[in-house]
């Protein structure tokens, strides 16, 4: 097939492990006989410092004439200045919101070859498989912002279609899976909450009556999840819970470093990105940990190209190069010898079958 990929390396080492990921894709692409395209775009600091602004027309432009578009990460400290009028982050969610990609998807299963890599106790890690949906396009990352002097404020709002359209994509993906859905709110003390549960307790009644529904508040999720993160099958959340939820559910796999994600709307295109950052401390090092990276350009192959055979064989070769020992430095423990970036890409790519 062709497709046409945007690539949006951004800062710190975003343009290290997409440029592992872009190694990935064209091996993919030259054994399956695709023909993929990559255009290279800027967002983030690299965009500011190029052409002032986190988020180029001409990035947007790419991104919406693309089937997919891969995103290492934005950020860092040359552009953190609190008083900066413009700052990375405002690039990717802008773009978020441009593409209007509301439901991010982060699959967290842990891999038993790390579990040694976990701080927590590898009796209660084997078998974790689970997925959080977070809403993205919404909430108080979102809402109106006020700041004077001694004052400051971030508005959290939701309507109801937001709430059902990210519910859908929840109870469809639990349908297909363990039929498990957990609705993570804190509807004891925000509005916006008790609304996300009002809806969420209706139409799963309506549409889904085969699921079993749990409601947690995110207090309460945050203790579950490394108490009894087997438990969990599919979690749904508003954008601030499932971005914290999900830093936290990255320590039952071993590393922030491992995981995925991908970003989806209504249409086939989505946005596929690690779940880390960009890693400030170790940007330029060699050091970074592609596999969170690569797992999303896996996740890219099975929901914008559906290439669900090459999205498995990605997959498949991560687990194989982590099973034969290949380690990163941020997974690597007691004396495991350390892979660079490279080595690690290149390790999983022999494992390509
Ligand atoms: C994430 C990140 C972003 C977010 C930042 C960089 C804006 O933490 O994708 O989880 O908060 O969504
Ligand atoms: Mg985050």
């Amino acid at each position: 097939m062709d497709a046409l990929i945007t690539l949006l390396p951004g800062d710190g080492v975003g343009p290290e492990v997409t440029a592992a990921a872009r190694q990935v894709l064209e091996q993919i692409a030259s054994r399956y006989g695709h023909n993929f395209t990559f255009t290279e775009q800027l967002i983030g600091g690299a965009a500011i410092d190029t052409v002032g602004v986190p988020l180029p027309a001409d990035t947007v432009a790419s991104c919406e004439e693309s089937d997919a578009v891969l995103l290492g990460a934005v950020g860092g400290p040359k552009w953190s200045d609190p008083t900066a009028s413009v700052r990375p982050e405002q690039g990717l969610l802008g773009l978020r919101s441009a593409l209007r990609v509301y439901a991010n998807l982060r699959p967290v299963k842990v891999i038993d070859e790390l579990v040694a890599a976990s701080p927590l106790k590898p009796e209660r890690l084997t078998g974790v498989d689970l997925i959080v949906v977070r809403e993205l396009t919404g909430g108080i990352y979102f809402g109106d912002k006020t700041r004077t002097e001694t004052t400051a404020s971030d508005l959290c709002i939701y309507h109801t279609h937001e709430i059902e359209r990210i519910v859908h994509v929840a109870a469809r993906l639990a349908d297909g899976r363990r039929g498990k859905l957990c609705s993570v709110d804190k509807a004891n003390v925000l509005e916006t909450s008790r609304l996300w549960r009002e809806v969420t307790d209706r139409l799963v009644a309506g549409d889904y009556p085969q699921l079993e529904l749990e409601t947690l508040l995110v207090d309460a999720a945050a203790m579950h999840l490394l108490a009894r993160p087997r438990d969990f099958d599919v979690i749904v959340t508003e954008n601030m819970f499932g971005d914290i939820l999900t830093d936290e559910a990255s320590m039952l796999v071993g590393s922030l470093g491992m995981l995925p994600s991908a970003s989806l709307g209504d249409s086939a295109r989505g946005l596929y990105e690690p779940i880390h950052g960009s890693a400030p401390d170790i940007a330029g090092t060699g050091m970074a940990n592609p596999c969170g990276m690569i797992a999303s350009a896996a996740l890219l192959l099975r929901y914008s190209l559906s290439l669900s055979a090459e999205a498995d064989a990605v997959e498949a070769a991560l687990q194989t190069a982590l099973r034969e020992g290949a380690r990163t430095a941020d997974i690597a423990r007691n004396g495991e010898p350390v892979l660079k970036t490279a080595e690690m890409t290149a390790a999983i790519i022999r494992s390509l079958s």
